[in-house]
């Protein structure tokens, strides 16, 4: 693989077992002769290369693909065809609502996803950090996370995606909820990591954040990839969707 591509994807599909043909009983079950599950396509042969220090945007509709698409690229999901190749590391992937464990509490949740994921020391040092970029206060920081309102869940989020000393930061729409100066600030930080020469994939809603933050972009619909150029000719697509 050219050595500045740090992730290509190649004729990715990946689709879910979906129980959807009117199987409701036990009953059904035995006395249907078919099978009780059929698959969804949810991603159907995408193919993007990124470079390395590029930021990639990603847009498109509610349930376009996007999470799974960066959720494939990690690692989590296998494809069922088509190939990834990753030349770097990842910081823990923390969308909306996802990725905390929302039993325990703020602090444990730092510990756990730095100890997880092993690229920083947890030492007081990144814990201090991470509390200091979220604003959270201690008391907080003590309570489960599912006890957090939708920004202070964003603001942890994205502390502790940022902590990471990884190749590729994963942007998974975390920006939406909270409040305009914690955007400002992660705006500013997000920039901070692009000019050192971070690779960054980037879900967002809103098209002048893409626009700003990434270099190129791709429109995903129904698990298709329908467009692709730069990050302000995507932006300019997405607006005209809605
Ligand atoms: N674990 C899963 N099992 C079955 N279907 C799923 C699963 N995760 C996501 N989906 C479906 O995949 C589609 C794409 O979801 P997602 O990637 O989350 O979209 P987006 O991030 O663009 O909103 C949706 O139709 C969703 O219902
Ligand atoms: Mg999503």
């Amino acid at each position: 693989m050219d050595s500045d591509i740090i992730i290509k994807v190649e004729n990715v599909h990946v689709s879910f077992w979906q129980n959807n043909v009117g199987v409701y009983s036990i009953k059904d079950l035995i006395t249907q002769h078919k099978m009780p599950f059929k698959t969804k396509t949810i991603l159907n042969n995408i193919s993007v290369d990124v470079r390395r220090g590029e930021s990639l945007g990603i847009v498109g509709r509610n349930g376009s693909g996007k999470s799974t698409l960066l959720r494939t690229i990690a690692g989590i999901i296998k494809p069922d065809k088509g190939k990834i190749t990753v030349n770097g590391t990842f910081a823990p992937i923390l969308a909306l609502g996802a990725g905390l464990e929302s039993e325990l509490t703020g602090y444990e949740n730092i510990s756990l996803l730095l100890a997880l994921y092993g690229r920083v020391k947890v030492n007081s040092n990144a814990i201090e950090s991470i509390k200091e970029f979220s604003e959270l206060s201690d008391e907080v920081l003590c309570m489960p996370v599912k006890q957090y309102s939708s920004g202070m869940v964003a603001r942890l989020a994205f502390s502790i995606s940022l902590a990471n000393e990884s190749d590729i930061l994963i942007i998974d729409e975390v920006l939406a909820v909270g409040d305009q100066g914690f955007q400002a600030k992660c705006m500013d930080k997000i920039f901070q990591i692009k000019a050192q020469g971070k690779t960054i994939l980037f879900v967002s809603h809103f098209p002048e954040y893409v626009a700003k933050i990434c270099n190129n972009a791709i429109m995903l619909d129904h698990g298709e990839l329908i467009h692709r150029g730069t990050s302000e000719e995507i932006a300019e697509n997405y607006r005209q969707l809605f």
